[in-house]
């Protein structure tokens, strides 16, 4: 009985001590000091899921090819006069509207391999629109097939024609396009070109 009695009290100090307030040692507590704490570590990122396939980006898929005119270089084409210029650059530039607040994408290809292909990939899909979106020359490797044949000017852009039914496309890709005609530099007002590799 006694202990009992005992064990009970014992436990009414504990819950005292647990819910009072402790003012046991006032005079250590100074009012004014901002809080002190040690910064915990942030917690540990979720585990991935294994195996989860990387998430798959939207894209659009713009290529072609640059040529240049009337120069005999590796790869000539004799019915268009044209040979594949490698190392060249084309951008894709796309004009937003009022949504878009008339932002520009302006994008520069791949540099052409030695078929003269370029690619360029639009993640910003919601800028991309035939009707908005043209190709241009951008740079030429050498100055001896660098004046621009088609477009004529370089500030002329190509439209995008889709490709019907291109494949492979990448994950994600939403279509790809081209220009409605092959890119071509030529050879300046002197006419030389560059030597044949
Ligand atoms: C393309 O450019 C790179 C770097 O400027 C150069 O090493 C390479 O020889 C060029 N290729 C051709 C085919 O001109
Ligand atoms: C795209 O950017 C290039 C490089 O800055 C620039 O030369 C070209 O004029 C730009 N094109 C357009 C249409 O803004």
């Amino acid at each position: 009985m006694a202990s009992m009695k005992i064990h009970a009290a014992v436990a009414v100090i504990f819950l005292v001590a647990a819910f009072l307030p402790c003012n046991c040692n006032p005079s250590t507590t100074t009012v004014d000091e901002p809080a002190k704490y040690t910064p915990k570590a942030p917690p540990p990122p979720p585990p991935t899921a294994y195996h989860a396939p990387p998430p798959v980006r939207p894209v659009v898929v713009v290529e072609g090819v640059i040529y240049c005119k009337s120069c005999k270089l590796r790869g000539y084409n004799r019915n268009m006069d044209a040979s594949p210029l490698p190392n060249a650059t084309a951008s894709v530039v796309c004009y937003g509207n009022e949504a878009s607040k008339y932002r520009v994408l302006n994008l520069t290809s791949t540099a052409t391999d030695k078929n003269g292909y370029f690619m360029v990939m639009v993640y910003d899909v919601g800028m991309f629109d035939t009707r908005s979106c043209r190709v241009y020359l951008r740079s030429s490797p050498t100055p001896l097939c660098a004046a621009p044949v088609v477009p004529s000017n370089v500030n002329l852009g190509l439209t995008l024609v889709k490709e019907p039914g291109r494949a492979p496309l990448p994950k994600g890709a939403r279509g790809a396009y081209h220009s409605k005609a092959a890119l071509m530099y030529g050879p300046g007002a002197g006419g030389k070109c560059p030597p044949s590799y």
